[in-house]
């Protein structure tokens, strides 16, 4: 047990308050002291760590207006779409609950997506912080499990049809994949059944998940400690009593940065979900204004932006893109067997490895492999931190051309993005492919562009400019 800390019986009756608590519950103090007052974090932090604190209020936001919503909500394919249309039009204030939290989805998603670009930028994956990524990877998979399933509730024409074509892509899995989506569904077709399960697991069971990554998430970052702009550790230099010099307590430091761009974010925020709540089409869908009708379905089905770099790729697998990747397979064997300096049994299992994917490439329908590239684009995200092979770390002491790469890297990102909204067209077709050999190339080539070329020399203390 912690030792009782005696106070002065002259203190002020704030103090004595506090003081009763903390000798009641010191786990709880120490916890601030750990991760408030004494966590101490790189005083050169720039504009790209606002969004972990920014993504932590949308969690917020999502979890409290949900809350409200599922006290009017009808989980019932009957009722759904009026009781979702009875809240914005009768009960006080639910409109802007469930503008905030269809807002909410999409800000969610900006702000992670940024969140994701930053560690990119300054190699905030690469060691000792591959868990810290890991986790966050972890979280962004869930995070679109749940996006997806709220989708559904609304059971407008999007949701019902959007499910339904995601669903239907569970059942391209060799052998198991039909009764995998019969599993999904809980019946044949999109119905009740598959919108009370997407309910129960969007209120409770993905949110608990979420909420352990998170936590999991924070603690991880706070044990190692957080990466700055440099890319350096500031656990390096360290003055007598043990703190890093070049350290500032998080809070007051970074929580008044944080409440300045919790501000600027609202305003933002705000301005969406009172003049722009569809964001013309793009956060919420027309045609999911109107309710679901099994018996038609819509000329165009197309996810929300969030998951369309994804889908993008998903539509680029055709039978004829199957042969690309079937000359990439070739290549990357090739290339192992040629020129890696592998144990001649390696280079054997390369080659076996090699023949065993075209011989399934080749068998199984182009359809499941479009799933395994929409699903491989998310999972080779948990291997960047071993991807990566450049001497330093942040972007600043890379060389000028890696800037560039990553400039295409966003471009390609958004061009995926806007063809996955589009109706499919040949062009579209085609620009989608190139764009998912990019956005392969760009990791399974990483290992090795990542050395090429001049680093600049890395400053031993972190460069910041008092302001
Ligand atoms: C619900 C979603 C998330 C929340 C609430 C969250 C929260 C946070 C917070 C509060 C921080 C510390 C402040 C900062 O560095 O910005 C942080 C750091 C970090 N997060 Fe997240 N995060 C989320 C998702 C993700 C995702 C999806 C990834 C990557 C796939 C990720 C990767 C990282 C990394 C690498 C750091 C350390 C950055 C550094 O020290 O430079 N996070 N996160």
């Amino acid at each position: 047990m912690a030792e009782f800390k005696e106070i002065s019986p002259n203190a002020p009756v704030t103090a004595k308050v506090t003081n009763w608590f903390e000798n009641r519950f010191p786990t709880a103090f120490d916890a601030y002291r750990v991760h408030m007052s004494e966590y101490y974090a790189p005083k050169n932090f720039n504009f790209w760590y606002i969004f972990g604190s920014l993504a932590l209020l949308v969690l917020v936001i999502q979890i409290v207006t949900g809350i409200f919503l599922v006290m009017h909500y009808k989980p019932d394919a009957a009722k759904a779409f009026e009781s979702v249309e009875y809240i914005m039009r009768d009960v006080p204030w639910g409109w802007l609950i469930r503008y905030m939290h269809s807002t909410g989805a999409s800000a969610f998603f900006v702000v992670v997506y940024l969140h994701m670009f930053r560690g990119l930028l300054y190699g905030s994956y690469r060691k000792p912080r591959e868990l810290v990524w890991i986790f966050g990877c972890a979280i962004f998979l869930v995070l679109m499990a749940e996006a997806f399933m709220g989708y559904l509730l609304p059971w407008g024409q999007m949701s019902y049809w959007g499910a339904q074509v995601i669903v239907n892509l569970f059942a391209a899995v060799p052998f198991v994949g039909p009764d995998l989506a019969l599993l999904i569904r809980g019946d044949y077709v999109v119905s009740d059944a598959t919108l009370n399960r997407f309910f129960s697991f969007h209120v409770i069971a993905v949110p608990l998940v979420l909420l352990g990554l998170v936590v999991a998430h924070l603690l991880a970052l706070h044990d190692v400690g957080s990466n700055n702009p440099d890319g350096i550790e500031i656990k390096a230099h360290k003055d007598a009593d043990g703190k890093p010099l070049d350290g500032v307590p998080f809070h007051p430091y970074y929580t008044v940065h944080d409440i300045f761009a919790v501000c600027m974010f609202l305003m933002v925020f705000t301005a969406v979900i009172f003049f722009a709540p569809e964001m013309g089409g793009y956060f919420l869908e027309y045609n999911n204004f109107i309710p679901a009708d099994p018996l038609k379905t819509p000329s165009h089905i197309a996810p929300v932006w969030y998951f369309t770099p994804f889908y993008s790729m998903l539509r680029a697998i055709t039978t004829e893109m199957m042969y690309v990747l079937i000359a990439c397979v070739v290549l990357g064997a090739g290339f192992g067997v040629v020129k890696a300096k592998l144990p001649t049994i390696f280079k054997a299992i390369v080659v076996g490895a090699a023949v065993v994917a075209i011989a399934l490439m080749l068998s199984i329908d182009a359809k499941f492999w479009g799933v395994v590239v929409m699903g491989g684009a998310v999972i080779i995200l948990f291997f960047l931190p071993w991807l990566d092979q450049s001497p330093v770390k942040s972007i600043r002491y890379r060389p000028d051309w890696h800037k560039y790469m990553y400039g295409v890297f966003v471009i390609n990102f958004v061009v995926l993005a806007y063809l996955g909204v589009q109706a499919p067209s040949p062009i579209g077709e085609r620009v989608s492919q190139v764009g998912t050999l990019f956005y392969f190339g760009f990791f399974l080539l990483m290992p090795w562009w990542s050395r090429v070329g001049e680093t600049k020399p890395v400053p031993d203390r972190v460069t910041f400019v008092a302001h």
